[in-house]
C-alpha cells in the first residue's frame, strides 16, 4: 500500500513539475546558489524546492535572493530611460538576473523513471530495499541541476502521507498550500517546545497538537493549565468567537481537575479538585520559590534543621504551628520565648533565631494557601495518577490561583510525584517484567519560570527534560521568552515549533544546537506575527515555516471523523480558492 502510494506521489511530482531554475554554484558549506528563471516576487525565502540531479533528488530551503548582473554597468545603468523598450527587455533578459540561495537538507535517491523500463529494473534489482530513506547531505548537485518547487507528493515523501497512522497535519506550505505532518511518535519521543511572541498563536497550536495527541492515544497528557485555557471553552481574545475546549471535544477522555475545594473553572465544577497534603511539601519545593518569596541564603540550613527536628513528612505542620516573638514569664519573672515559637526551636536546634524567625514569617503566603491542608478529603493525587495510566488525560486548571507561586509550586510537586510514579513502573517494567509504562506528556505554558538557569538544578522539570524518555516522561514546553530557559534543557528538546520572535536572544536560543542556524535566524524573524511557524530539530526531517493549521470547525471534522457527507463539488473548489 505504501509502496503504490509512493509510487504515485513520485509520478505525480514528475507529470507536474514547476520548474524555477538551475544550479549555476555554491557548495556544502556556503548553499547552493540557483539561477532563477521566473520573476523575483514568485519565489519567497523559505520555500521548499527540489533539485534533480540524476537518480538523485536534493531537498532544500530558499534562504535568500539576490539580484544579479553580468556586468555591474548594466545593473547600475537605468537603461529603459535610454533605450526603446523591447530592446531594454532583451538586454535585461541577458544581463540581469535573480539568484537564490538555497540551504541543502537531504538527498533521496529515486532511481530511475518507472518508465524506462529496463533501468528501472537493473536499478531496482540493485536496490532490494524500495523505500530508501532521505539521508542529510553529503554532496552537491551539478552544475546546471534543474530545481523545481516542491510538489505534494515531495512534501509527503520527506514529511510523511497526511493520514497514515502516527502522522499529523500540522500546517500547509506557505507557497502552494501542501500539507505538512509532524510524527506524534517522534513527537513524543523527546521533549519538544513551541515558542513565539505573545500573539502568534501557541496557545491555538498547543490546542491542535493536543487533540491530535489525545486522538491518537498513544500516550496520556497532563496539561498545567495555568490560564484556563485548555479544558472548558473558551473566548478568543481578539475575535470574541467561541474557542471549544479539550473536555468538550473529548468529554470521557479528558478529566478536568480544579485547583483547591470547590474551585470552579469559567463558572463551571471541575470533573474532581486537587489538595496538597501538608506532609506533601518538601524543603526542595520551598527552596525552588527562593525569588518569588525573597528568601534568605540561610534558608536550606533553616530548613535542613526542621527535617532533621521533625522528619520529611512533619516538619511543614510543625513550623506552620510554630509562633513568632511568643513570650512566656520563667520561674525568675524574665520573659524567655514560648515553648511554641520559632525562637525556643531554634535555641534548642542550634540555628539562628533571626533566620528562622525570618522564614516563618516569608512562609505565611505558603501557610495560607487554600489548597494546601492537614488532610485532604480525597487522594486527588493518587486520582490523577489513576487517570494519566488508565488511558485519560488530565488538565489542571488554576482556577483563581494563578500566581507565579500557585504555579511554580503546584507544577513542581506534582511533577515531582508523577516521575517517581513513572520511575517505579518503569522499574516493574524492566525488572519484574510488568505492564511497560504509558508513555506521559507534561505540558507546561510559561515554561521559562520552571526551567529557568537559576532553577535547572532544582526542578524536576529539568531532570525530565535531560532524561529523554528513558521512565516515558516527556516535556511540552510553551514559551514566549524562550532566552530565559536553561540552554542545556533548550539544547535537548528534539522538535521546536516557533512562531515569530523579536528579540535576537530568544531567536538564538530556539536555534540552539541546530545546523543552518546562519540561515534559518533570518527565516524565523521574518515569519508573519500570527500563524506562521518554523518546524525545526530532532523531530523533523528537515527545516520548513509553514502556515499553522486554523483550529475550527474544518479541523474537528477532519480529526474526529464527523463529515456531514461526502464534501460537496463546489466545497472542494472554494477550499482550492476558486
Ligand atoms: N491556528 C489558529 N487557528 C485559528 N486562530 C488562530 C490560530 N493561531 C492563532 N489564532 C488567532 O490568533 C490569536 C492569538 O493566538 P494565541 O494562541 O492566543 O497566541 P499566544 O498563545 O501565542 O499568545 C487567537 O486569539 C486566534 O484568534
Ligand atoms: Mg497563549
Amino acid at each position: 500500500m505504501e509502496d503504490n502510494s509512493k509510487i504515485y506521489n513520485r509520478q505525480a511530482t514528475i507529470s507536474t513539475p514547476q520548474y524555477i531554475g538551475y544550479i549555476v554554484g555554491g557548495g556544502l558549506k556556503e548553499n547552493l546558489r540557483v539561477r532563477l528563471t521566473l520573476p523575483a516576487q514568485e519565489i519567497q525565502e523559505g520555500g521548499f524546492v527540489v533539485v534533480e540531479s540524476g537518480d538523485w533528488l536534493f531537498y532544500g530551503l530558499v534562504v535568500d535572493l539576490q539580484l544579479g548582473a553580468t556586468d555591474p554597468r548594466f545593473a547600475d545603468e537605468q537603461s529603459e530611460m535610454r533605450l526603446p523598450a523591447e530592446l531594454a527587455g532583451l538586454l535585461h533578459g541577458q544581463t540581469l538576473f535573480t539568484n537564490l540561495e538555497v540551504l541543502p537538507s537531504l538527498m533521496l535517491e529515486r532511481g530511475p523513471d518507472p518508465s524506462d523500463k529496463a533501468r528501472y529494473t537493473v536499478w531496482t534489482a540493485a536496490h532490494p530495499n524500495p523505500n530508501p530513506n532521505p539521508l542529510p547531505v553529503k554532496t552537491v548537485p551539478p552544475h546546471h541541476a534543474p530545481v523545481r518547487l516542491a510538489g505534494p507528493g515531495d512534501v509527503a515523501e520527506i514529511f510523511g502521507q497526511p493520514g497514515k497512522e502516527g502522522n499529523f497535519v500540522i500546517g500547509y506550505t506557505r507557497e502552494q498550500n501542501h500539507p505538512v505532518c509532524i510524527n506524534l511518535d517522534k513527537f513524543i519521543q523527546r521533549s519538544s517546545g513551541i515558542f513565539g511572541a505573545t500573539g502568534t498563536g501557541k496557545s491555538f497550536l498547543t490546542r491542535i497538537i493536543l487533540s491530535g495527541l489525545i486522538q491518537y492515544n498513544r500516550s496520556a497528557c497532563l496539561i498545567f493549565d495555568m490560564h484556563n485555557e485548555y479544558g472548558f471553552d473558551d473566548t478568543s481574545s481578539d475575535t470574541n468567537q467561541r474557542v471549544p475546549g479539550l473536555k468538550s471535544k473529548f468529554a470521557s477522555r479528558v478529566r478536568i481537575v480544579g485547583l483547591g475545594r470547590g474551585g470552579k473553572i469559567r463558572g463551571q465544577a471541575p470533573d474532581f479538585n486537587l489538595e496538597l497534603a501538608e506532609r506533601d511539601i518538601q524543603p526542595e519545593d520551598i527552596e525552588l520559590l527562593t525569588r518569588e518569596l525573597n528568601l534568605k541564603e540561610t534558608t536550606p540550613t533553616t530548613l535542613e534543621a526542621l527535617v532533621s527536628s521533625f522528619g520529611r513528612e512533619r516538619w511543614f505542620a510543625e513550623f506552620k504551628a510554630m509562633k513568632v516573638g511568643a513570650l512566656v514569664e520563667d520561674e525568675n519573672g524574665k520573659r524567655v520565648p514560648a515553648p511554641d515559637s520559632v525562637a525556643f526551636w531554634a535555641n534548642q536546634s542550634g540555628v539562628n533565631v533571626m533566620a528562622a524567625e525570618g522564614l516563618r514569617s516569608k512562609l505565611n503566603r505558603i501557610f495560607d494557601l487554600p489548597y494546601i491542608v492537614e488532610k485532604p478529603a480525597a487522594d486527588s493525587l493518587g486520582e490523577v495518577i489513576r487517570a494519566l495510566e488508565g488511558g485519560q488525560h488530565v488538565v489542571l486548571s488554576f482556577g483563581d490561583h494563578d500566581h507565579d507561586l500557585d504555579y511554580l509550586l503546584v507544577t513542581n510537586l506534582l511533577t515531582r510525584r508523577i516521575r517517581e510514579a513513572w520511575v517505579q513502573r518503569t522499574d516493574d517494567f524492566r525488572t519484574r517484567g510488568e505492564k511497560e509504562p504509558r508513555p506521559l506528556v507534561i505540558v507546561v505554558e510559561e515554561a521559562h519560570k520552571l526551567l529557568n538557569r537559576e532553577m535547572a538544578s532544582q526542578t524536576s522539570f529539568s531532570t525530565i527534560a535531560r532524561e529523554l524518555r528513558k521512565y516515558y516522561v516527556t516535556l511540552l514546553v510553551i514559551d514566549q521568552r524562550p532566552s530565559q530557559i536553561y540552554d542545556e534543557v533548550m539544547s535537548q528538546l528534539g522538535t521546536r515549533v516557533s512562531g515569530w520572535l523579536g528579540d535576537e536572544d530568544d531567536v538564538h536560543a530556539v536555534l540552539s544546537g541546530l545546523a543552518g542556524r546562519d540561515a534559518l535566524r533570518g527565516m524565523l524573524a521574518r515569519l508573519q506575527p500570527k500563524e506562521e511557524v518554523l518546524l525545526l530539530g530532532w523531530g523533523v526531517p528537515m527545516p520548513i515555516p509553514v502556515c499553522s493549521r486554523r483550529y475550527d470547525e474544518r479541523f474537528w471534522e477532519d480529526l474526529l471523523g464527523r463529515h456531514p457527507g461526502p464534501r460537496s463539488e463546489s466545497d472542494v473548489l472554494k477550499e482550492l480558492g476558486f
